[in-house]
Protein backbone atom coordinates (compact mmCIF):
# COMPACT_ATOMS: atom_id res chain seq x y z
CA UNK A 1 0.00 0.00 0.00
CA UNK A 2 1.26 3.75 -1.08
CA UNK A 3 2.15 5.57 2.13
CA UNK A 4 1.82 8.94 2.59
CA UNK A 5 5.12 11.46 3.98
CA UNK A 6 4.29 14.62 4.85
CA UNK A 7 7.29 17.15 4.09
CA UNK A 8 8.08 20.17 6.06
CA UNK A 9 10.66 21.98 5.37
CA UNK A 10 10.21 24.85 7.82
CA UNK A 11 12.86 28.03 8.21
CA UNK A 12 16.30 28.48 7.41
CA UNK A 13 18.81 25.71 6.34
CA UNK A 14 15.32 23.58 6.42
CA UNK A 15 14.70 24.70 3.07
CA UNK A 16 17.82 23.32 1.73
CA UNK A 17 18.69 20.52 3.74
CA UNK A 18 14.89 19.17 2.80
CA UNK A 19 15.49 19.47 -0.57
CA UNK A 20 18.59 16.94 -0.82
CA UNK A 21 15.81 14.47 1.23
CA UNK A 22 13.42 15.15 -1.54
CA UNK A 23 15.74 14.05 -4.31
CA UNK A 24 16.82 11.22 -2.31
CA UNK A 25 13.05 10.26 -2.00
CA UNK A 26 12.71 10.75 -5.85
CA UNK A 27 15.64 8.26 -6.81
CA UNK A 28 14.05 5.59 -4.35
CA UNK A 29 10.93 6.18 -5.85
CA UNK A 30 12.19 5.70 -9.23
CA UNK A 31 15.08 3.31 -8.59
CA UNK A 32 14.37 1.08 -5.44
CA UNK A 33 9.97 1.09 -6.49
CA UNK A 34 9.71 3.05 -2.94
CA UNK A 35 5.61 2.99 -3.02
CA UNK A 36 4.96 6.64 -1.18
CA UNK A 37 3.47 10.08 -1.73
CA UNK A 38 4.82 12.96 -0.78
CA UNK A 39 3.10 16.43 0.17
CA UNK A 40 4.30 19.60 1.30
CA UNK A 41 3.20 21.82 3.70
CA UNK A 42 3.84 25.06 5.88
CA UNK A 43 5.57 25.38 9.30
CA UNK A 44 7.46 27.54 11.60
CA UNK A 45 8.05 31.17 10.88
CA UNK A 46 7.47 30.73 6.98
CA UNK A 47 3.80 29.04 8.02
CA UNK A 48 3.97 32.50 9.89
CA UNK A 49 4.67 34.68 7.35
CA UNK A 50 2.56 32.92 5.11
CA UNK A 51 -0.33 32.27 7.54
CA UNK A 52 -0.04 34.27 10.96
CA UNK A 53 0.16 30.75 12.85
CA UNK A 54 3.47 28.60 12.99
CA UNK A 55 1.16 25.50 12.76
CA UNK A 56 -1.37 26.04 10.38
CA UNK A 57 -4.82 23.70 10.86
CA UNK A 58 -3.92 22.34 7.22
CA UNK A 59 -0.77 21.02 8.24
CA UNK A 60 -1.62 19.51 11.27
CA UNK A 61 -4.02 17.83 9.59
CA UNK A 62 -2.26 16.73 6.92
CA UNK A 63 0.03 15.42 9.14
CA UNK A 64 -2.52 13.40 11.20
CA UNK A 65 -3.02 11.55 7.94
CA UNK A 66 0.40 11.02 6.93
CA UNK A 67 2.12 7.82 7.84
CA UNK A 68 4.98 9.82 8.63
CA UNK A 69 6.53 13.47 8.64
CA UNK A 70 9.75 14.68 7.50
CA UNK A 71 10.55 17.91 9.25
CA UNK A 72 13.55 20.23 8.27
CA UNK A 73 13.97 22.92 11.12
CA UNK A 74 12.31 26.15 12.54
CA UNK A 75 13.00 29.23 14.07
CA UNK A 76 15.06 32.40 12.85
CA UNK A 77 16.27 35.98 13.97
CA UNK A 78 13.13 38.04 12.10
CA UNK A 79 10.66 35.69 14.74
CA UNK A 80 12.54 36.10 17.61
CA UNK A 81 10.72 39.32 18.89
CA UNK A 82 7.19 37.74 18.04
CA UNK A 83 4.86 36.73 21.01
CA UNK A 84 5.60 33.33 22.14
CA UNK A 85 2.05 31.94 21.08
CA UNK A 86 3.27 32.00 17.84
CA UNK A 87 6.90 32.01 17.37
CA UNK A 88 7.86 29.01 15.05
CA UNK A 89 8.87 26.80 17.78
CA UNK A 90 5.43 26.48 18.62
CA UNK A 91 4.73 25.15 15.32
CA UNK A 92 7.42 22.54 16.42
CA UNK A 93 5.65 21.68 19.86
CA UNK A 94 2.06 22.03 18.09
CA UNK A 95 2.99 19.43 15.79
CA UNK A 96 4.74 17.23 18.99
CA UNK A 97 1.64 17.68 21.34
CA UNK A 98 -0.67 17.30 18.54
CA UNK A 99 0.41 13.95 17.33
CA UNK A 100 1.25 12.51 20.64
CA UNK A 101 5.34 12.35 19.69
CA UNK A 102 6.02 11.40 23.18
CA UNK A 103 8.66 9.41 22.46
CA UNK A 104 12.08 10.60 20.29
CA UNK A 105 14.73 9.15 19.92
CA UNK A 106 18.12 10.67 19.60
CA UNK A 107 21.00 8.18 18.55
CA UNK A 108 24.69 10.10 19.01
CA UNK A 109 26.72 7.91 16.65
CA UNK A 110 30.44 8.79 15.85
CA UNK A 111 31.29 8.05 12.44
CA UNK A 112 34.93 6.23 12.47
CA UNK A 113 35.61 9.01 9.76
CA UNK A 114 34.76 11.89 11.54
CA UNK A 115 36.74 10.84 14.83
CA UNK A 116 39.11 13.63 14.30
CA UNK A 117 36.17 15.98 14.09
CA UNK A 118 35.04 15.81 17.65
CA UNK A 119 36.63 18.44 20.12
CA UNK A 120 37.36 15.46 22.48
CA UNK A 121 40.16 12.81 21.96
CA UNK A 122 39.31 10.14 19.23
CA UNK A 123 39.90 7.57 22.05
CA UNK A 124 37.07 8.89 24.25
CA UNK A 125 34.64 8.88 21.29
CA UNK A 126 35.81 6.30 18.69
CA UNK A 127 33.38 3.74 18.63
CA UNK A 128 30.82 5.72 20.04
CA UNK A 129 26.73 4.59 19.90
CA UNK A 130 24.40 6.22 22.20
CA UNK A 131 21.05 6.65 22.16
CA UNK A 132 18.92 9.02 24.17
CA UNK A 133 15.36 8.35 24.44
CA UNK A 134 13.98 11.96 25.80
CA UNK A 135 10.29 12.24 26.41
CA UNK A 136 8.99 14.82 24.02
CA UNK A 137 4.87 15.42 25.21
CA UNK A 138 5.17 16.14 28.62
CA UNK A 139 7.61 17.43 31.66
CA UNK A 140 8.13 21.38 31.75
CA UNK A 141 7.66 22.23 27.96
CA UNK A 142 3.85 21.57 28.56
CA UNK A 143 3.25 21.89 31.94
CA UNK A 144 0.31 24.37 33.47
CA UNK A 145 0.32 26.91 35.06
CA UNK A 146 2.56 28.29 33.18
CA UNK A 147 3.23 32.27 32.16
CA UNK A 148 4.90 35.81 33.12
CA UNK A 149 2.78 37.42 35.99
CA UNK A 150 3.01 40.55 37.46
CA UNK A 151 3.43 40.36 41.48
CA UNK A 152 1.91 42.93 44.09
CA UNK A 153 5.15 45.20 43.99
CA UNK A 154 5.43 45.61 40.39
CA UNK A 155 8.21 42.92 39.36
CA UNK A 156 7.51 40.74 36.91
CA UNK A 157 7.63 36.79 37.79
CA UNK A 158 7.80 33.94 35.38
CA UNK A 159 7.31 30.20 35.92
CA UNK A 160 6.65 27.32 34.34
CA UNK A 161 5.52 23.74 35.43
CA UNK A 162 7.68 20.03 35.78
CA UNK A 163 5.00 17.66 36.00
CA UNK A 164 4.50 14.24 34.88
CA UNK A 165 2.18 11.51 35.43
CA UNK A 166 3.36 7.82 36.71
CA UNK A 167 1.73 6.48 33.14
CA UNK A 168 3.67 9.36 31.04
CA UNK A 169 6.74 7.80 32.32
CA UNK A 170 5.97 4.36 32.38
CA UNK A 171 5.60 4.31 28.57
CA UNK A 172 8.50 6.17 27.51
CA UNK A 173 10.67 4.14 30.07
CA UNK A 174 8.91 1.22 27.95
CA UNK A 175 10.60 2.07 24.56
CA UNK A 176 13.81 2.87 26.56
CA UNK A 177 13.86 -0.80 27.69
CA UNK A 178 12.31 -2.39 24.33
CA UNK A 179 15.13 0.14 22.90
CA UNK A 180 17.51 -1.55 24.37
CA UNK A 181 16.90 -4.64 24.07
CA UNK A 182 18.18 -4.95 20.89
CA UNK A 183 21.06 -3.11 21.87
CA UNK A 184 23.45 -3.76 24.17
CA UNK A 185 20.88 -4.03 27.15
CA UNK A 186 21.64 -1.07 29.39
CA UNK A 187 19.21 1.56 30.18
CA UNK A 188 20.76 4.72 31.98
CA UNK A 189 17.69 6.70 33.61
CA UNK A 190 18.31 10.48 33.93
CA UNK A 191 16.63 12.80 36.67
CA UNK A 192 17.35 15.23 39.59
CA UNK A 193 15.83 13.12 42.28
CA UNK A 194 17.54 14.52 44.97
CA UNK A 195 15.87 17.93 44.37
CA UNK A 196 12.93 17.83 42.05
CA UNK A 197 10.05 15.93 43.72
CA UNK A 198 8.45 15.28 40.05
CA UNK A 199 12.00 13.17 39.07
CA UNK A 200 12.15 11.23 42.38
CA UNK A 201 8.32 9.85 40.95
CA UNK A 202 10.14 9.64 37.65
CA UNK A 203 13.02 7.72 39.20
CA UNK A 204 10.98 5.38 41.16
CA UNK A 205 8.59 5.04 38.41
CA UNK A 206 11.40 3.35 36.20
CA UNK A 207 12.84 1.08 39.43
CA UNK A 208 9.53 -0.24 39.64
CA UNK A 209 9.14 -1.05 35.87
CA UNK A 210 12.29 -2.53 35.91
CA UNK A 211 10.59 -5.50 37.55
CA UNK A 212 9.47 -6.67 34.53
CA UNK A 213 12.28 -6.00 32.42
CA UNK A 214 14.94 -7.40 34.62
CA UNK A 215 16.84 -8.75 31.43
CA UNK A 216 18.05 -4.92 31.41
CA UNK A 217 20.17 -3.25 33.13
CA UNK A 218 19.35 -0.33 34.83
CA UNK A 219 20.93 2.82 36.25
CA UNK A 220 20.06 5.99 37.61
CA UNK A 221 22.30 9.43 37.47
CA UNK A 222 21.77 12.76 38.14
CA UNK A 223 21.23 14.95 35.58
CA UNK A 224 24.33 17.17 36.33
CA UNK A 225 26.57 13.85 36.80
CA UNK A 226 25.48 13.06 33.63
CA UNK A 227 26.38 15.90 31.45
CA UNK A 228 29.70 15.27 33.28
CA UNK A 229 29.83 11.70 32.26
CA UNK A 230 29.11 12.35 28.55
CA UNK A 231 31.75 14.25 27.85
CA UNK A 232 34.19 12.30 30.72
CA UNK A 233 33.31 9.04 29.54
CA UNK A 234 30.59 8.78 27.03
CA UNK A 235 30.89 5.05 25.88
CA UNK A 236 29.93 3.57 29.35
CA UNK A 237 26.68 4.71 28.17
CA UNK A 238 24.21 2.18 25.88
CA UNK A 239 20.12 3.98 25.71
CA UNK A 240 19.67 7.24 28.11
CA UNK A 241 16.13 8.12 28.82
CA UNK A 242 15.25 11.22 30.35
CA UNK A 243 12.94 14.29 30.43
CA UNK A 244 11.69 16.72 28.11
CA UNK A 245 14.21 19.43 29.02
CA UNK A 246 16.57 16.91 30.67
CA UNK A 247 16.77 15.46 26.82
CA UNK A 248 16.99 18.54 25.05
CA UNK A 249 20.14 19.52 26.68
CA UNK A 250 21.64 16.46 26.71
CA UNK A 251 21.34 15.07 23.26
CA UNK A 252 22.63 18.53 22.07
CA UNK A 253 26.24 17.96 24.08
CA UNK A 254 25.65 14.14 23.04
CA UNK A 255 25.83 15.31 19.62
CA UNK A 256 28.75 17.56 19.68
CA UNK A 257 30.83 14.21 21.07
CA UNK A 258 29.96 12.95 16.91
CA UNK A 259 31.40 15.92 15.70
CA UNK A 260 28.91 17.46 14.34
CA UNK A 261 25.46 18.40 15.26
CA UNK A 262 24.90 18.12 11.43
CA UNK A 263 25.39 14.06 11.26
CA UNK A 264 22.73 13.87 13.78
CA UNK A 265 18.75 12.31 13.21
CA UNK A 266 16.19 11.74 15.13
CA UNK A 267 12.91 9.93 15.63
CA UNK A 268 9.58 11.28 17.25
CA UNK A 269 7.23 8.39 18.00
CA UNK A 270 3.63 7.73 18.93
CA UNK A 271 1.70 5.26 20.36
CA UNK A 272 0.72 4.16 16.94
CA UNK A 273 3.98 4.14 15.67
CA UNK A 274 3.11 6.87 13.56
CA UNK A 275 6.56 9.08 13.44
CA UNK A 276 8.07 12.59 12.12
CA UNK A 277 11.42 12.55 11.71
CA UNK A 278 14.10 15.28 11.73
CA UNK A 279 17.86 16.37 11.78
CA UNK A 280 18.57 17.21 15.82
CA UNK A 281 20.46 20.47 14.66
CA UNK A 282 18.07 23.98 14.02
CA UNK A 283 17.21 26.14 11.48
CA UNK A 284 21.35 27.82 11.53
CA UNK A 285 20.05 30.95 10.25
CA UNK A 286 23.52 32.31 10.42
CA UNK A 287 24.03 29.86 7.21
CA UNK A 288 21.15 29.69 5.50
CA UNK A 289 20.75 30.30 1.86
CA UNK A 290 24.32 29.54 1.24
CA UNK A 291 24.11 25.95 0.28
CA UNK A 292 26.60 25.12 2.30
CA UNK A 293 24.87 23.17 5.61
CA UNK A 294 25.02 19.49 5.60
CA UNK A 295 22.40 17.81 4.69
CA UNK A 296 23.53 13.93 5.64
CA UNK A 297 21.33 14.61 9.69
CA UNK A 298 18.43 14.81 7.50
CA UNK A 299 19.33 12.20 4.93
CA UNK A 300 19.86 9.89 7.87
CA UNK A 301 16.16 11.04 8.99
CA UNK A 302 14.60 9.54 5.96
CA UNK A 303 16.61 6.32 6.51
CA UNK A 304 15.11 6.63 10.12
CA UNK A 305 11.29 7.01 8.64
CA UNK A 306 12.28 3.80 6.39
CA UNK A 307 13.07 1.66 9.73
CA UNK A 308 10.45 2.69 11.76
CA UNK A 309 7.58 3.78 10.00
CA UNK A 310 7.68 2.65 6.63
CA UNK A 311 9.03 -0.87 7.50
CA UNK A 312 11.94 -0.25 4.79
CA UNK A 313 14.56 -1.45 6.68
CA UNK A 314 16.52 -2.64 3.99
CA UNK A 315 16.61 0.60 2.08
CA UNK A 316 17.35 2.37 5.54
CA UNK A 317 20.35 0.27 5.72
CA UNK A 318 21.18 1.16 2.31
CA UNK A 319 20.83 5.02 2.92
CA UNK A 320 23.24 4.74 6.25
CA UNK A 321 26.14 2.43 4.04
CA UNK A 322 26.02 5.10 1.46
CA UNK A 323 26.45 8.11 3.90
CA UNK A 324 29.70 6.29 4.93
CA UNK A 325 30.80 5.69 1.94
CA UNK A 326 30.53 9.35 1.27
CA UNK A 327 32.63 9.76 4.20
CA UNK A 328 35.47 7.52 3.29
CA UNK A 329 35.60 9.05 -0.11
CA UNK A 330 37.00 12.22 2.74
CA UNK A 331 33.70 14.45 1.20
CA UNK A 332 32.77 17.27 4.05
CA UNK A 333 30.88 19.90 4.30
CA UNK A 334 32.04 23.00 6.13
CA UNK A 335 31.08 21.74 9.43
CA UNK A 336 32.92 18.32 9.29
CA UNK A 337 35.69 19.48 6.86
CA UNK A 338 39.00 18.71 8.09
CA UNK A 339 42.66 18.83 6.46
CA UNK A 340 42.88 17.11 3.51
CA UNK A 341 39.56 16.62 2.79
CA UNK A 342 37.35 17.59 0.03
CA UNK A 343 34.92 20.30 0.79
CA UNK A 344 31.36 19.72 -0.52
CA UNK A 345 28.49 21.81 -0.28
CA UNK A 346 24.59 21.10 0.44
CA UNK A 347 23.97 19.93 -2.94
CA UNK A 348 27.68 18.01 -3.49
CA UNK A 349 26.63 16.34 -0.49
CA UNK A 350 23.60 14.95 -1.09
CA UNK A 351 24.27 14.08 -4.54
CA UNK A 352 27.24 12.10 -3.58
CA UNK A 353 24.76 10.20 -1.45
CA UNK A 354 22.50 9.46 -4.47
CA UNK A 355 25.60 8.17 -6.36
CA UNK A 356 26.21 5.89 -4.05
CA UNK A 357 23.36 4.26 -4.02
C1 LIG B 1 15.04 20.36 19.86
C2 LIG B 1 14.90 21.85 19.81
C3 LIG B 1 13.48 22.20 20.20
C4 LIG B 1 13.26 21.74 21.63
C5 LIG B 1 13.09 23.67 20.03
C6 LIG B 1 13.36 24.18 18.63
C7 LIG B 1 11.65 23.92 20.42
O1 LIG B 1 15.84 22.44 20.62
O2 LIG B 1 14.29 19.67 19.14
O3 LIG B 1 15.88 19.87 20.60
O4 LIG B 1 13.60 22.44 22.57
O5 LIG B 1 12.72 20.64 21.80
MG1 LIG C 1 17.28 21.09 21.45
Amino acid sequence: MTKKILILPGDGIGQEIIGEAVKLIKHLQTHYDLQVETEEALIGGTAYDATGKPLPKETLELAKQADAVLLGAVGGYQWEELDIAVRPEKGLLGLRAGLGLFANLRPAILYPQLADASTLKPEVVAGLDIMIVRELTGGIYFGQPRGIRELENGEQEGFNTLVYKESEIQRIANVAFDIARKRDSRVCSVDKANVLECTELWRNTVMGLHERNQDIELSHMYVDNAAMQLVRDPKQFDVMVTTNMFGDILSDAAAMLTGSIGMLPSASLNESGQGMYEPIHGSAPDIAGQNIANPLATLLSVAMMLRYSLDESELADKIEQAVSDVLDDGLRTADIYSDGMQKVSTTEMGAAVIDKL
